[in-house]
């Protein structure tokens, strides 16, 4: 009998302009830390992972019978840089990565004790010496012969699954992305839907679980150790 898969992670994308004119739903310590970010791109997508990330908590199960108002909620990096989610200054039962990418937002929240990461990346030409520094021999194999078109989606989907990874194992670009191996098993073809992923670690042979999709131009991966169900869609506009 095949073992049943773990309930997905939850997703949340959100837009630039969704984000409230007032910030009185962030909390006084994430006032302070916006208040040290000088660059204008900087501070805009730190606002937006953080509504990205607020939004999400508020449509999952954690959020559920909470009396409390958003700002009691801080969305802080920890000092590895991975965010952290603490309720009125403890920590939540939950992991969640974050990615803003072209004035998208998007977070990926799984319980506590699953590692979880995402990433949303553009589709674009990447050149072979690019190939050739960050990927792996089997990556680049994959991407031979293809059509310049599905040669810039693999990329970027590889590329995607490795940002992933390297976020949910909290080491981000510090560590050599061809330490991170993907295998596309779900198809690749060009859909808002999800597909299925194999992703490893073959530093430490762990095993990810992934999931990749479309959204308009953006490619979405989300990734999680130990592998589980396909991403599931939060939404509960505040
Ligand atoms: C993590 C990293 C891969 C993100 O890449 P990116 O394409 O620039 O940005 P994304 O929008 O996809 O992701 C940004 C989010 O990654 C998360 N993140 C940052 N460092 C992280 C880490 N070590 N582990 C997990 N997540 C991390 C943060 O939540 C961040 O969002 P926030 O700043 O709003 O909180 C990259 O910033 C990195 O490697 N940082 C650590 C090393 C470093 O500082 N290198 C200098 C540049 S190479």
């Amino acid at each position: 009998m095949r073992a049943r898969a773990l309930p997905g992670p939850w997703w949340l994308v959100r837009r630039r302009q969704d984000l409230p004119s007032e910030l009185d739903w962030l909390s006084s310590e994430e006032q302070r830390h916006l208040a040290r970010l000088q660059v204008e791109k900087r501070r805009n997508d730190w606002l937006l992972g953080r509504w990205t990330a607020k939004s999400a908590f508020l449509g999952s199960p954690y959020w559920a019978g909470v009396d409390t108002d958003l700002a009691d909620l801080t969305v802080r990096q920890a000092a590895d840089g991975a965010p952290e989610a603490l309720l009125r200054g403890r920590p939540l039962p939950l992991t969640l990565s974050i990615s803003h990418r072209r004035g998208w937002g998007l977070c990926a929240l799984a319980p506590e004790g699953m590692l979880v990461g995402c990433d949303l990346e553009a589709v674009e030409a990447r050149s072979p010496a690019f190939l050739e520094d960050y990927f792996t021999s089997e990556e680049q194999v994959a991407l031979e012969g293809l059509p310049s078109v599905e040669t810039d989606r693999l990329a970027t989907l590889f590329w995607a699954a490795k940002e992933s990874a390297l976020k949910a194992l909290r080491v981000g670009l510090r560590a050599d992305t061809r330490r991170i191996q993907t295998t596309v098993t779900g198809g690749l073809e060009a859909v808002e839907t999800w597909r299925s992923l194999a992703v490893q670690d073959t530093q430490s042979d762990r095993r990810f679980g992934g999931w990749s999709r479309m959204l308009g131009e953006l490619t979405l991966v989300v990734v999680t150790s130990p592998s589980s169900g396909e991403p599931v869609a939060l939404d509960n506009r505040p």
